[in-house]
């Protein structure tokens, strides 16, 4: 994708030292273009007419508090008036902002307590991303230590203090504001209050690649968001183009296909595939809930066929034709009709392991990443995935059929690049040969990769 990152013009900044996104992927490329407080409208007439695929509006970074706040909420009106692709903190949402005592930016709410008003305490931070329509609460950070709050210590007051800021993301209506940090004070009681909130700090960008200086929000994301920025920039870009359906048609066609397929597909897919499927699910323990994202018509639990199994699998498939076959052999308590990139986002119970065999190439390159960092958030125990290797010929043939939305990616070297979450290990990872293509009749293959969580 080519990238325009907006810019306060030379002259016009408040800090030289800029956070240069581009710095953490390099999958996309990233042109700057400056605009001057002076001339707005005419300079995003300019970066406009340019055509980019997104933009990232951060100039309220720059302008917001530094006696230019009315610059900046007529740069984002402006911008929604030209009705670009962007990410950026909304005008409405920048209009009910002010300042704290530090400069910091802040919304004025109701909802949040004044300094008055709280009694003592310890101060968190806790930062939400906005995937989609939904908020997903990162670690808290003990704001005058900056250590993050783990799983491991003090479960309630996390719980506590993640659940009041997805709330007060909602209750403020903050979409939109695609990152958000709370402010929250747990009095002796450990009773969360809100003392502040800041829409899209910059901080959370760390000003170097370095890990030095890291700011609260900088230290909850390499926490708690599995893939850290670089994933974290491609989820937030999906995350933009799924609100807009951008590829709704391609997951209902990939649907309408295996609708069709779905009383065939296990006679299909007998032999190689079959083998494939078994030797994963053979290989590994599975014990506990076992969450087969894209699961068809339940092969992996068929094949795992274990009768001393003290696995419970649920499942989530684009398909519902699907849905039905996988359902008919009674194996699969639950399964979600949808697709992945949108259920991963909302689903909220954790499950002790998840696999998803022979799908991820249907994503594009920023879902995946979206769906690997959800994953990883949710999974308990191990994560256990396939990545085809899809190549260029099949890829052609498919688009001369007509069936592009069939092809998919070969997501190897995403994945590479994606890396091990903190927290985990990658405890195995092999090829094998994994189905023979029935438009081209060559061979694909696909590399299985176990990750397995490690104690804290
Ligand atoms: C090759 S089949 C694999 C099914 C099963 N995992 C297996 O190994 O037999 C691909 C499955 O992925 C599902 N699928 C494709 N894209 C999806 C998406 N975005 N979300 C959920 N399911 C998807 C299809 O409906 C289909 O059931």
């Amino acid at each position: 994708m080519r990238i325009c990152l907006l810019r306060a013009a030379p002259g016009q900044e408040d800090d030289p030292r800029y956070s240069d996104i581009a710095l953490f992927t390099d999958r996309h490329t990233f042109e700057q273009r400056f605009i001057s407080k002076d001339t707005i409208k005419q300079d995003l007439n300019f970066a406009a007419a340019e055509s980019f695929d997104l933009y990232f509006n951060f100039l309220h970074w720059t302008w917001y508090g530094n006696d230019h706040n009315q610059s900046a909420v007529t740069a984002a009106k402006y911008i929604e008036y030209l009705a670009i692709p962007v990410i950026g903190l909304p005008s409405r949402i920048l209009e009910r902002c002010g300042l704290d005592n530090s400069g910091n930016l802040v919304i004025r709410s109701p909802g949040v307590a004044q300094e008055e008003e709280t009694t003592v305490g310890d101060d968190y931070s806790c930062t939400t991303i906005e995937l989609d329509n939904t908020a997903i609460p990162l670690c808290p950070v003990l704001a005058y230590l900056g250590v993050p709050l783990k799983p491991s210590y003090s479960p309630f007051s996390r719980d506590a203090i993640k659940k009041l800021a997805e709330d007060t993301f909602y209750a403020n209506d903050l979409h939109g504001t695609f990152w958000c940090t709370f402010f929250i004070r747990l009095d002796q009681d450990s009773k969360p209050t809100i003392i502040g909130i800041n829409p899209m700090p910059k901080t959370i960008f760390p000003f170097t690649s370095d890990g030095k200086n890291l700011s609260h929000e900088a230290i909850a994301v390499r926490e708690s968001f599995p893939g850290s920025y670089r994933s974290l920039i491609h989820s937030i870009i999906a995350s933009y183009f799924l609100k807009r359906n951008r590829n709704f048609e391609i997951s209902r066609q990939i649907g309408q296909e295996y609708d069709t397929a779905a009383s065939k597909y296990d006679t299909v897919t007998a032999g190689i595939y079959h083998e494939g499927v078994k030797g994963i699910v053979k290989k590994y323990n599975f014990d506990g809930v076992v969450l087969d994202i894209a699961c068809g018509t339940g092969l992996v639990a068929r094949l795992h066929d274990d009768p001393q199994s003290r696995s419970r699998f649920v499942g989530m498939d684009v398909s519902l034709q699907m849905r039905t076959e996988c359902l008919r052999h009674g194996l699969y308590s639950n399964i979600l009709v949808g697709p992945m990139q949108r259920l991963l986002i909302v689903k909220k119970e954790r499950v002790d392991h998840i696999i998803c065999i022979g799908a991820f190439h249907f994503l594009e390159p920023n879902e995946l990443s979206l769906v690997l960092s959800r994953v990883f958030q949710l999974a308990t125990t191990s994560v256990t995935f396939t990545i085809d290797e899809i190549p260029d010929t099949y890829k052609k043939a498919q688009t001369e059929r007509g069936r592009a939305f069939m092809a998919g990616f070969n997501h190897v070297d995403e994945v590479e690049k994606y890396g091990v979450p903190l927290g985990w290990k990658l405890a195995d990872r092999w090829r094998f040969l994994g189905w023979t293509s029935p438009t081209t009749g060559g061979e694909i293959y696909s590399n299985v990769f176990r990750f397995e969580s490690v104690s804290e």
